[in-house]
């Protein structure tokens, strides 16, 4: 096959990414703190660009709930997410592996998370 073919699309995509204004970017990121709802104990201040810098992969969380503001709430409210199965299953086995292998890591006791 010709490089051309290959080239042009690739630089049409690329093209296109560039010329999306910054607004439209930031929101696609999504908001870098947010409050996730944390039910009877409290609501949960999450640094969400702090993650994606690190984490890099957004499927480490999306591939569980989807890129939208209150997901997790709207997920266990209708039966597709279980109480507390993000936080213990993500948010904490994270934080866990990573202390136990001796690195920097994410808070694993309730009151680190949790407001109140
Ligand atoms: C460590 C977990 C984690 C990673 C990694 C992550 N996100 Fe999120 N994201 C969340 C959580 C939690 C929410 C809020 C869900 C809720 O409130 O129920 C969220 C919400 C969002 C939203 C909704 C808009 C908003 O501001 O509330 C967008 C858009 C988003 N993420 C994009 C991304 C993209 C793009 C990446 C990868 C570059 C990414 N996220 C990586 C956890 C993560
Ligand atoms: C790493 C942060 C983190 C830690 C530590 C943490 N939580 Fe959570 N918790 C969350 C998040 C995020 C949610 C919302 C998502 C979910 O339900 O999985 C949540 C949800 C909850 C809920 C609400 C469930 C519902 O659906 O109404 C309760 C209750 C709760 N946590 C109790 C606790 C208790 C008790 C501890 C300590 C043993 C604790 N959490 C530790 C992050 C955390
Ligand atoms: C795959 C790993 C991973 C997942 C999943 C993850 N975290 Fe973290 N988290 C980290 C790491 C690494 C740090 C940074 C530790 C440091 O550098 O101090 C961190 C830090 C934090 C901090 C402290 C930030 C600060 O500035 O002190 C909070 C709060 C936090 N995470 C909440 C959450 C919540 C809530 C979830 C689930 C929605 C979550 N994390 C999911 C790896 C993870």
């Amino acid at each position: 096959m010709k490089r051309s073919i290959l080239i042009a699309p690739i630089a049409c995509a690329l093209m296109a990414v560039l010329a999306l204004p910054a607004a439209t970017l930031a929101a696609q990121q999504g908001a870098a703190t947010i409050t996730i709802f944390g039910g009877s104990r409290g609501e949960v201040p999450f640094p969400h660009a702090q993650h994606q810098t690190r984490l890099k992969d957004c499927n480490i969380c999306h591939g569980v709930f989807p890129q939208e503001a209150d997901a997790i709430r709207k997920m266990k409210e209708n039966g597709a997410l279980k109480s507390k199965q993000v936080m213990n299953l993500q948010c904490i086995k994270c934080h866990k592996a990573d202390k136990q292998a001796g690195k920097p890591h994410g808070p694993v006791t309730c009151n680190t998370c949790h407001l109140r």
